[in-house]
């Protein structure tokens, strides 16, 4: 770990909204900026609420959010940057990297990254129409990790912030495995600074990561922050002790996520369906994953779920 290392929380769509930053900072720490998850107009060209609202500077008082859009048109790209500007906000992230097919056909996210000739048009029409400061967030590719190379290019004829890469391509979803290689190609290539993401989860991993790209500087970590809500400040102080009282620590977490949650859904339904998400990635950090998981997802109503939530921080402290 060195000084000049920043880490970021990734956007992940239903995890870290505003609700999850707010409680994440009540209680760990070691993070330098949160992505928000992006902003996506409907078909009425309008910004949903809770987009809306996740945004806020009043709904981000400890830690300042970047926005986050997916547009694939000019038009589009203004729109969201106007609403964005008007908040306060003088920089955006441009998702182009999310993968889904739904999302990918209609050249949003990952689906832009076989045209960087289209990518050149956008962004030279987005550059002379609006002064916001923009940031890139992408895979390396939709079909393979070699098409961020015809990319890289022509983002290096842009005054682009940060250019910020998930280590795989689109189709791969989230399971084969990250390709460093493209990324140190990348690093040679990329007139833009780098942040590296993709399967950042443990102090060990940003040992090797750092000593592999010694350059990068900046560091965007997701599932493994929500898995291991206290991986940031480890990685910044270098160490891989928890805390002693780690456990109570983490109940406070999500006891208060929980209740967060539970003052604005509508019904323990979705309460439990909302926190039962969360623990897909929370059992991941608990001694036996599987049985932790298991627990939870048997428990049909929240009574149930209250229930196998204490067991598995019991358990966890028992050991
Ligand atoms: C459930 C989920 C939701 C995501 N939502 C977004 C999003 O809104 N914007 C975005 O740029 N990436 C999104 N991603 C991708 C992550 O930001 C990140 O690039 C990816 O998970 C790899 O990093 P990690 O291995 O540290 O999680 C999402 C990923 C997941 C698993």
């Amino acid at each position: 770990m060195h000084i000049s290392d920043h880490i970021s929380i990734a956007p992940l769509q239903s995890f870290t909204d505003f609700r999850f930053r707010k409680a994440f900072f009540q209680f760990f720490g070691g993070v330098d900026k949160c992505y928000a998850p992006y902003i996506k107009l409907t078909n009425q060209k309008e910004i949903k609420k809770a987009q809306q609202k996740d945004i806020l500077i009043e709904n981000n008082p400890i830690m300042p959010v970047m926005p986050q859009l997916m547009v694939n048109s000019a038009d589009d790209f203004l729109m969201v940057a106007n609403y964005v500007q008007s908040l306060g906000y003088d920089e955006i992230n441009w998702n182009m990297g999310c993968p889904y097919p739904m999302v990918a056909k209609r050249n949003l996210g990952a689906g832009m990254l076989n045209d960087p000739d289209g990518i050149d048009r956008l962004l030279d029409d987005i550059f002379s129409k609006s002064n916001i400061k923009l940031g890139l967030k992408m895979r390396m590719g939709y079909e393979s990790t070699e098409e961020i190379l015809k990319v890289i290019p022509v983002l290096n004829k842009y005054p682009i912030t940060e250019l910020i890469i998930h280590a795989r391509f689109a189709k791969q979803l989230y399971k084969p495995s990250v390709d460093l290689n493209r990324f140190e190609e990348c690093i040679s290539i990329s007139k833009t600074p780098l942040t590296y993401n993709g399967d950042l989860n443990t102090v060990e991993d940003f040992r090797a990561l750092k000593e592999r790209f010694p350059t990068i500087n900046n560091w965007m970590i997701g599932r493994g922050l929500v898995k291991d809500p206290f991986l940031a400040q480890m990685i910044k102080d270098d160490t891989t002790e928890y805390p002693e009282d780690r456990w109570e620590i983490f109940k406070k977490f999500h006891d208060e996520l929980y209740e967060d949650y539970a003052s604005v859904l509508h019904g323990d339904h979705q309460v439990r369906l909302k926190m039962l998400g969360f623990w897909e990635y929370f059992s991941e950090s608990f001694t036996n994953s599987h049985k932790s998981f298991k627990r939870i997802k048997k428990a049909k109503n929240i009574y149930a779920f209250d229930q196998a939530v204490a067991e598995n921080f019991d358990i966890q402290m028992s050991l």
